[in-house]
């Protein structure tokens, strides 16, 4: 069971009141500021707690003798399964004995502050202490506990949810000052703790503001808890091993898991060993323990798709796989080495901006993707190449001057590398990683100068994959109106097809982003079928609708049917989509216009495409597009939309808030 403290954020705060009391003050300690209240000894009760609570009991109860809610006046203002105090039975009480556990607790019913419930909405529940409007002294105008507590040491967290403006809050307890002009910031929850040693049987507790000015300054507080100090006795760590163990970690982050199952064993193996080496160890591997047990987090689990919103890992990290591509992939599970079907998602890690490697996810369902890191990192020098373990190995025999082009195309500074996309090779078992490789040239500094297409590989689905080099493709044939002669072969947004036969083509702009090519690979699907000075046109290669500038190409294949989903060229802005339809790939390509309905700005729904792909469990097509941030690109967003098809087959794709597969 987990004994983590929920607490509902109540507020107590200082409002006008609707009319005039004498004043009073609090405590019964010697304190900043004088008291006028009963102490302890005016109530039939004994003035100290004598009783001993097993370590079990005070574990279960995560050592809390007061949870208390400030901010109700009546039962029900904590939510369900809050837990209390042990010496608590009630969530509040004006100062007297607890009607069960008879310890004696509670605020001081001080005549000057009274409290009156009220709602925040927002499932705030509020009560206000009610405070005399023509003063503001903090004598007058303090909030007051005392709690009978047994000797020993406390830890004391008092939560304050501010729904005013700021407010400045002094605390005292046993005799000193603890938090000392502390602003309580608008709408937000404060926890404020500090650690109190008890020796005359009360822990006594003022909350004000000593700068007070007007009644709008008086003091807030939503909730107290106070938790005892533990003895640390191997009792107590045995008790916490077993009340700790037996969680499903596949149920929580990996991370917490690591962590919890390392105190876990650390305290196993301190109280398997004879020697007890005394209280400060344990206290250690108690603290780590219940620390980390506290600290698990729960995997969010996906069960639909939610365009536009924050799409998390099943770490809780935002997704980094940004002009990317999903496809189904037999690969070997890591753990088994059997082969095993999955999702998989490449994509551009954007974690740190523009610049970053290539990022790949797996999934089983779609909406859930497990991190598979990063499988081509950019490089951060030339000199890394030769000094570092991962660069090394992995470009162990390449000539100096093949290292050269690595660091070039590859820069962490310098380089662009966008729309990674990824093709398994059935003849050689080899993974093939194509991209966008861009950057600075020698003659021009800008970003998009190099306009080469990359090729990366690797022998298995998640790298590290090896650079192998960028290249220009296939250029204008003489006969045809070349539309940027200047710069021949260019190559920038692309994608990959394999059609049926296993013929794989690359789709990419060219001619300064003015044409669509489409060009043949080899077999090994690592560079063209043929060099550009050989190629013949409309074999090896074919170009698409000169002028129109297109990008963002996705080809799919359906019931015989080629489609080509493409965007404009605005940069980062999104536009309006375009699509084509053919009989082949190197075909006529028909343009069947904006497949989008709905979309009044024509915009694509503020993304940009970038995969179109099908669940065959469902047969759900699926638009897969990039609503790109471009002041924080790592925080752009992913666009996924069924896509539903016409009797005449062509596509219409609709915007959808949340849906799920069927
Ligand atoms: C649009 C492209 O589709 C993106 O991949 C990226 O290159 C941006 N342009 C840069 O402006």
């Amino acid at each position: 069971m987990r004994f983590k403290i929920i607490r509902t954020i109540i507020a107590v705060c200082a409002l006008a009141p609707a009319f005039v009391l004498p004043a009073s003050g609090c405590g019964t300690e010697p304190s900043v500021f004088p008291s006028a209240a009963p102490s302890p000894a005016e109530t039939d009760v004994p003035s100290v707690i004598t009783k001993e609570w097993d370590p079990g009991e005070l574990l279960m109860a995560d050592f809390t003798l007061y949870n208390v809610d400030c901010g109700s006046v009546s039962e029900t203002s904590f939510p369900e399964g809050t837990s209390r105090g042990l010496c608590q039975s009630v969530s509040d009480q004006p100062y007297g004995k607890d009607p069960v556990t008879e310890a004696v607790w509670g605020y001081r019913e001080d005549p000057s502050v009274l409290r009156e419930e009220d709602s925040l909405g927002e499932g705030f529940t509020v009560s206000k202490w009610v405070i005399d409007k023509e003063t503001t002294d903090p004598n007058q105008t303090s909030i007051c506990y005392d709690f009978q507590v047994p000797e020993g040491n406390y830890t004391v967290t008092l939560g304050f949810f501010n729904p005013f403006g700021v407010r400045k809050i002094d605390v005292d307890c046993e005799g000193r000052k603890r938090i000392s002009g502390e602003k309580i910031l608008r709408y937000s929850t404060n926890e404020k703790e500090f650690d109190v040693s008890v020796s005359d049987g009360e822990l006594n507790l003022k909350v004000y503001n000593s700068a007070a000015n007007t009644f709008m300054e008086t003091p807030i507080l939503s909730y107290i808890k106070i938790a005892k100090e533990p003895e640390y006795t191997r009792e107590l760590l045995a008790a916490a091993v077993e009340a700790m163990s037996g969680v499903n970690t596949d149920d929580y982050t990996s991370e917490s898991a690591e962590a919890y199952l390392s105190s876990l064993e650390k305290a196993k193996t301190y109280l398997a060993k004879e020697s007890n080496k005394g209280s400060a160890s344990i206290k250690l591997k108690f603290k780590d323990l219940r620390e980390s047990y506290k600290m698990l987090t729960k995997k969010y689990k996906y069960d639909s798709f939610r365009p536009g919103e924050v799409w998390t890992d099943t770490e809780g990290t935002p997704v980094q796989a940004h002009g990317g591509q999903v496809q189904q992939m037999e690969i070997p599970d890591p753990d088994t080495g059997k082969t095993v079907t999955k999702w998989v998602w490449v994509g551009e890690d954007k974690t740190h901006g523009y610049r970053g490697g290539v990022c790949a996810y797996t999934s089983d369902d779609l909406y859930n993707w497990h991190y598979e890191g990063i499988i081509m990192r950019n490089v951060p020098s030339r000199r890394s190449l030769e000094k570092e373990e991962y660069f090394k190995s992995l470009y162990a025999g390449y000539t100096d001057a093949q290292l050269d082009d690595v660091a070039l195309a590859l820069d962490a500074e310098r380089a662009v590398i966008e729309r990674p996309k990824l093709i398994y090779n059935e003849k050689n078992k080899q993974y093939v990683l194509w991209f966008h490789a861009d950057g600075p040239t020698a003659t021009s500094d800008s970003n998009y100068a190099a306009a080469c297409a990359g090729v990366a590989v690797s022998d298995t689905p998640f790298g590290p994959y090896r650079f192998v080099g960028r290249y220009r493709l296939n250029t204008c044939p003489p006969d045809q109106e070349d539309k940027h002669p200047q710069s021949r072969g260019m190559a920038r947004d692309m994608n990959l097809f394999r059609d049926t036969d296993g013929t794989a083509y690359i789709i990419y702009s060219s001619e300064e982003n003015l044409t669509l090519y489409i060009s043949k690979l080899n077999d090994d699907y690592t560079y063209l079928a043929t060099p550009p000075e050989q190629a013949v046109y409309g074999k090896d290669f074919i170009r698409l609708f000169p002028g129109a500038q297109r990008e963002a190409p996705a080809l799919f294949l359906k019931d015989g049917k080629y489609y080509l989903m493409t965007s404009g060229c605005t940069g980062w802005a999104p536009n309006q989509a375009r699509y084509y339809m053919a009989d082949s790939v190197m075909g006529e390509w028909v343009s069947y216009g904006d497949p989008c309905i709905g979309d009044e700005k024509h915009t694509t729904f503020d993304s940009q495409s970038t995969c179109i792909f099908q669940d065959p469990a469902t047969g759900t097509w699926i638009y897969m597009g990039d609503r790109w941030f471009s002041d924080k690109l790592n925080d752009s967003r992913y666009i996924w939309l069924p896509i539903s098809f016409t009797d005449k087959g062509e596509m219409r794709i609709g915007f959808v808030s949340e849906w799920t597969l069927k």
